[in-house]
């Protein structure tokens, strides 16, 4: 018998038997549902997208309740252990792991593209020193629309290829520069003798010596969370990303909004948020008392980096970047941090409101301590999450663009306003 669900419209009597594929139904084959025949139609209701597929996709597989990651099926385990970053990107975007010549080829253009238009420099020094390097990646981001119009010809496969490389090699440069411009220090050009990351630690880090050397621990630390932060299916940026690009906006105008909801703390900016709040707990004493005011929902005090829209278990990135933080916390020194985090983890994780909630730390509950640790402040821990996922954000949108399936992201709503009425001149207004 084939998947079908049967429904009664019990306003009406009437039966309709609606195919399920891939344990879905299509919300359109509701619109068939009618209680007169000129109704609109049955539509479903879902805010924040709960329960509601926006898409097929080939990317990124996530089982919330097993804790499972994978790209391209490839476990996130195994890709921090034996992969790097720029591999990674590539399995991401290309269904495949590379071989040899392919990487070659792959690591060549993104290194060939990692300069940034001098202009762009300008716009840096538009900002004022303290605004947040997020605002300033998300501007530069979208300018990159302007400095490449040719960005434009998005069913052009050459052109999305171009783009790929431009603005993988790129948000490392625009990342380290608006780093770079918040501490009043000038901005380093790309060092292409060195890995995608260690240039990155560079651009960063580089001071008056001839040739910057990163440290090997932090270098490959770095690539891996990179790794981890390089794909999740449909979150909130990878939808924003989607949707704009379904306007067939040019993809820097996409990826400029996608990093706006990054932005948001309770998304990207999550990692930065945890840090705040492990400063204002302040000592391991005061956990149990700030665990008290998070049940309480005073002021909406959330436990930050925990909880999670889809992982109802362990995030499996969480596990690798809290091996990460030991390997790092051997060079840099222990973060002073890392106790109260351990402390408010130890609680939780026994406590019924988290473990009755299946809440579990994140991705972001770690990361912030080890990008502290390496020297980077709060307010560049979003913009480290935006250059890995920039790699994912441009393979969603071309997979999206290239889905005979998908038109421009468009919703409907249930209006809840006043019913027509005419207008009212100002005098005779209440
Ligand atoms: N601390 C305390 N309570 C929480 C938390 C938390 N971090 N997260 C969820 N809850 C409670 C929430 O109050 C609600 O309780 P009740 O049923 O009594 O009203 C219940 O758990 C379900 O929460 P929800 O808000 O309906 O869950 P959601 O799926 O809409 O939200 C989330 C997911 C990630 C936004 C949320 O868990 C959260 O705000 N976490 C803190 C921010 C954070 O760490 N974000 C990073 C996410 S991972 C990286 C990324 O993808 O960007």
């Amino acid at each position: 018998m084939a998947d079908t669900i049967s429904i009664v419209d019990n306003r009406t009597g009437k039966k309709y038997e609606l195919p399920i594929q891939d344990g879905t139904i299509r919300a359109m084959d509701l619109r068939q549902i009618k209680e007169k025949p000129d109704d609109f139609g049955l539509m479903t209701y879902d805010p924040a997208f709960m329960n509601t597929a926006n898409c097929r996709s080939a990317i990124t597989y996530i089982d919330g309740d097993k804790g499972i990651l994978l790209y391209r099926g490839y476990p996130i385990e195994q890709l921090a252990e034996d992969s790097n970053f720029l591999e990674t990107a590539y399995l991401i975007l290309f269904g495949e792991l590379p071989t040899a010549a392919q990487q070659q080829n792959w690591n060549r253009e993104i290194t060939l593209h990692t300069m940034l238009h001098e202009n762009i420099k300008k716009l840096m020094e538009g900002f004022q020193y303290d605004a947040h390097p997020m605002a300033i990646f998300l501007s530069i981001v979208g300018a990159m629309s302007g400095f490449y119009p040719d960005a434009k010809d998005i069913f052009n496969k050459e052109s999305r290829l171009k783009q790929t490389h431009r603005a993988i090699a790129k948000v490392p440069s625009i990342a380290a520069w608006a780093f770079r411009h918040s501490i009043g220090r000038p901005y380093v050009y790309p060092d292409n003798d060195l890995s995608f990351t260690g240039n990155f630690l560079n651009m960063l880090f580089k001071m008056t010596e001839l040739k910057y050397q990163p440290n090997a621990v932090l270098e490959r630390a770095l690539d891996v969370l990179f790794i981890l932060h390089a794909d999740h299916e449909q979150n909130c940026s990878t939808t924003t990303m989607r949707t704009i690009g379904s306007a067939h906006a040019d993809p820097y105008s996409s990826i400029a909004g996608a990093a706006g909801a990054l932005y948001g703390p309770l998304h990207g900016g999550a990692n930065e948020a945890v840090l705040r709040m492990l400063h204002e707990i302040g000592s391991v004493s005061k956990v149990p008392e700030f665990i008290k005011k998070v049940k309480s929902g005073e002021a909406g005090n959330r436990l930050m980096g925990f909880g999670h829209r889809v992982y109802k278990s362990y995030d499996p990135r969480a596990k690798v970047i809290k091996r990460i933080a030991d390997i790092v916390f051997t060079v840099t020194g222990k973060n002073p941090l890392l106790e109260i985090a351990l402390e408010l983890e130890r609680i939780a994780l026994q406590d019924d409101y988290f473990v009755s909630r299946k809440l579990y730390p994140n991705v972001d509950f770690y990361s912030g301590l080890i990008y502290q640790a390496m020297g980077f402040p709060v307010e560049m821990f979003p913009v480290l999450f935006a250059i890995p996922r920039t790699a994912g954000w441009i393979a969603q949108w071309e997979e999206m663009l290239l889905d005979p399936e998908q038109k421009i992201a468009r919703p409907r709503q249930i209006y809840t306003g006043p019913v027509q009425r005419d207008y009212v001149p100002r005098e005779k207004r209440a």
